[in-house]
């Protein structure tokens, strides 16, 4: 498996870091809120457990699932829930928490329907953001780190549902999906 990773962009101990730092500053800007952390499946999960650990107020949980990329390594732009939330948002302050944000088509989708459940705020969190490739309008509130425009995987990225095990996060050698495109 490591064969197919060029390198490691964020090792786990950057990770561990992250965490903890966008831990504080959740904690610290959550304070007064009514906290619920919605996770975008399923890239968001190794993430999100990790940094739910590091928020010290009560808080609920939940997750979305929606799919825009199948096998592919570029955003289809189509946008289609597959799993929505379980319990009513009214009157929280939704954190959203996804693992990278590419194009933004996909967190642009989501926060306008959360915008019609009567959520009282919406904010973002992302482990990864690649800011040179955004097409649509939209702003993540907390940033774990930016990352190269090239498709990374680990730490519940994948490819192809491949590699979300991996501890770290890493580059993915051209190879692997030039070959299919
Ligand atoms: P967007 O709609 O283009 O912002 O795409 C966001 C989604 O695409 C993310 O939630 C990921 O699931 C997936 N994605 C974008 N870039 C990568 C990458 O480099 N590796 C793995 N998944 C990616
Ligand atoms: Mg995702």
């Amino acid at each position: 498996m490591l064969g197919e990773i060029d390198k490691i962009l964020v090792s786990e101990d950057e990770l561990r870091k992250i965490n903890e730092k966008l831990g504080k500053e959740i904690t610290r800007d959550f304070k007064d809120k009514n906290l619920f952390v919605l996770g975008i499946l399923k890239g968001c999960v190794f993430f999100m457990t990790d940094l739910v650990r590091h928020i010290k107020l009560p808080l609920c949980i939940d997750f979305m699932s929606v799919s825009s990329y199948g096998s592919s390594t570029k955003s289809s732009g189509n946008v289609k829930i597959e799993k929505d939330v379980d319990i009513d948002l009214s009157g929280y302050d939704v954190l959203i928490v996804e693992d990278i944000l590419d194009s933004g088509r996909t967190l642009k989708y989501v926060s306008e329907i959360l915008k019609t459940r009567g959520a009282k705020s919406i904010s973002i969190v992302t482990l990864l953001d690649k800011p040179e490739r955004r097409v649509a309008d939209i702003t993540p509130d907390y940033v774990g780190c930016d990352v190269p425009d090239e498709f990374v995987v680990g730490y519940g990225l994948d490819y192809d549902q491949k590699y979300r095990n991996l501890p770290y996060i890493g580059q993915l050698s051209r190879r692997v999906y030039e070959a299919e495109e």
